[in-house]
């Protein structure tokens, strides 16, 4: 089975038991301030973990668009991809591990066909100091399942990586690892964990590619002790069952109110393993843009790996950013866009590929993907567009640096890594290509300028890496009770803007954290003062009726067609919609009838709870059209 044939029987195999299939969720995840893009599957559904119900049911299965912009820097070897699909299957508290694990098992065995005597697994080995039990039950229900194989699967007690290093496998095939590796949450640790955060126990699935001897052991740093978490290429993760059932508090853990499976897996890692390849860029939505570029740059894939591998990595992550809406840009999503596309450029530029880039290689990305995902052929000539200009601006920014480059050499001054680094980092230009114009107008090159380079690429890693962090310090997508009152606040303006500006103001884009809501809908010009003053009155006259906050589900065309609900600019929609309703008791008509996944305050009132009211305390251009409103409860 190729990629693509993996993805669609996986949907098909799990709707075959009872699962509805969810659209994937946009890169860009809505409502979440903590994090700049979708990096799991089960991100955009953390509120249903939490217990609120899911329109489309208890079990649910999809494939999600991930982006893991932590990774850039390791993409060159041989599993490392920035852009990724998980595909998830998801128990709202319908099932559990005696599901679960015999489903992935049948899925991989009977329906990928992954020879079983090279699947290995790991389980949880229970951790004293939360009091949270060994994960005995998984361990068991696998012993069984390879039995079914006619496999005895022997149970072996590793804990730590490094005592995995010490102790080896000892013939096992199920093995306990400690909460560093088989505990999940999003923080990453168990000791990390900010209270109300979900997580669990895992059980990880392993592909063993081969199986190293004794002679290539001897030239490895932990000899003859592998493991499945070792890291050197013999084993692949390909999928993880997380038994989420618990809930951080301030003191430890409580259980959640459901028991819940958040299961992902890897669909170009199972892909590989399908083909038996330890090299991931060779599976079906990856070869065909290496294929290209070695046609494009008449070089081979076997000779100039690394070079290809970043350019379809990125280029792939590029076009599904611009199709999910994003643009390069200085900032934000929009910064890790441009990194990605000039990345792509400039290794493409030491391939010999000058021009045109993005235009020979977008189509046949978005290709790739029109059969799971139509919109992203469907947008095809809007996003070579985008990569197309952006592909111009950088290569004028490559001259410019050219220019930079020569002023710097002109006083007769030797070349130094700050230089180097300098013209890397502000202008884009390739370190190679800094020293190749050195060799070029024979200007020398400081003796320490390798060290000096590495040295400063460390600390701008460091400083990305604390960024990167630092999204996440939120850690909880939006739960607390503040995140829900300005969710409900957010429905009120939407409503109150509309009677005030018109039926045109359609909602672009919402974010909502701690401390405000912001808000980008659509209007042709600035709101003068009066009509800000008539939103916070409507808004706050809500407030203070009361309205009760409900919600109810409709078939997707029913609740937009016929009962008019609200939604936003560009969203996608299953076949059926949660839709919040706002309405005072005594009335017939509610205020606000909108799409929304939640979640939401029960009662308007909570919004005015010590004395506080609602507050635009900004109005601005976002772009061409677009308004966008920052507001607080104050
Ligand atoms: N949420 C789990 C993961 O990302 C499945 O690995």
């Amino acid at each position: 089975m190729n990629a693509q044939e993996i993805r669609s029987a996986y949907i098909k195999f799990f709707e075959g038991r009872g699962h509805s299939a969810i659209p994937r969720a946009l890169l860009v995840p809505q409502n979440d301030p903590t994090t700049l893009f979708t990096g799991s599957g089960m991100q955009p559904l953390i509120s249903y973990l939490l217990g609120e119900e899911h329109p489309s049911g208890q079990r649910l299965v999809d494939s999600q668009t991930c982006l893991r912009a932590q990774d850039i820097e390791e993409v060159g070897d041989n599993r490392h991809t920035t852009f990724f699909e998980m595909l998830g299957n998801w128990s709202l508290g319908s099932y559990f591990k005696s599901e679960q694990l015999p489903w992935f098992f049948e899925f991989l065995t009977d329906v990928v066909g992954l020879d079983p005597v090279k699947l290995y697994v790991t389980c949880f080995i229970g951790d004293q100091s939360y009091d949270i039990a060994k994960d005995v039950d998984s361990a068991n229900i696998w012993e069984e399942l390879f039995r079914s194989k006619g496999i005895e699967a022997g149970q072996v007690e590793i804990g730590s990586e490094e005592n995995g290093y010490r102790v080896g496998m000892q013939e096992g095939r199920i093995f306990y690892y400690d909460a560093s590796k088989n505990w999940w949450c999003r923080a990453g640790k168990i000791n990390l964990m900010p209270e109300g955060e979900p997580g669990g126990p895992d059980s990880e699935v392993f592909y063993r590619f081969y199986e190293r001897d004794h002679d290539e052991n001897e030239k490895l740093k932990y000899g003859d002790f592998c493991h499945p978490n070792c890291d050197c290429g013999q084993f692949l993760e390909i999928g993880n069952s997380v038994f989420m059932e618990y809930l951080k508090t301030d003191t430890g853990f409580s259980k959640l109110p459901k028991q819940n499976v958040d299961f992902g897996g890897g669909l170009e890692r199972i892909a590989a393993a399908a083909l038996n390849e330890q090299d991931v860029f060779k599976v079906s939505i990856l070869w065909p843009i290496v294929e290209k570029l070695e046609d494009l740059s008449g070089k081979n894939y076997a000779s100039h790996t690394e070079s290809m591998r970043v350019i379809a990595d990125h280029l792939r992550a590029a076009t599904v950013l611009a199709v999910d809406g994003i643009v390069p840009s200085n900032k934000e999503q929009g910064y890790v866009m441009r990194r990605l596309m000039r990345r792509a450029i400039r290794f493409a530029f030491e391939l010999g590929v000058e021009q045109n880039l993005c235009a020979e290689l977008v189509p046949i990305i978005t290709s790739l993907y029109q059969d799971s995902f139509p919109e992203i052929n469907d947008s095809k000539d809007r996003v070579i567009d985008i990569l197309i200009k952006e592909e111009k601006v950088f290569r004028q920014t490559l001259r410019k640096g050219l220019g930079v480059f020569n002023s710097i050499t002109a006083s007769g001054k030797n070349i130094t890594g700050q230089d180097i680094f300098k013209l890397y980092d502000t202008y884009g230009f390739p370190l190679e290509l800094s020293k190749e114009e050195a060799y070029k107008n024979g200007v020398e090159i400081d003796a320490n300028s390798d060290a000096e380079f590495d040295r400063l690429m460390e600390e701008q890693r460091d400083r990305s890496r604390t960024a990167t962090k630092g999204e996440f310090k939120g850690g909880l997508g939006g739960q607390t009770m503040q995140h829900k009152k300005y969710h409900t606040a957010t429905h009120l303006m939407y409503q109150a803007l509309r009677q005030t500006l018109g039926d045109h103001v359609i909602q672009h884009g919402s974010n909502i954290n701690e401390e405000r809501l912001r808000f980008d809908f659509s209007h042709p010009e600035k709101m003068t003062s009066e009509q800000i003053k008539h939103v916070e009155d409507i808004v706050n006259e809500q407030i203070d009726k009361d309205l009760k906050v409900t919600w109810e589900e409709h078939p997707t065309n029913e609740a937009i067609n016929d009962l008019h609900a609200l939604g936003a600019f560009g969203d996608r929609y299953g076949a059926v919609v949660k839709v919040y309703r706002m309405q005072a008791e005594n009335e017939e008509q509610p205020f606000s009838f909108e799409i929304c996944g939640g979640p939401h305050v029960d009662h308007t009132s909570q919004l005015s709870e010590d004395g506080k009211r609602f507050k635009i305390i900004k109005e601005e251009s976002s772009s061409a059209g677009i308004r966008r409103i920052k507001a607080v409860l104050q």
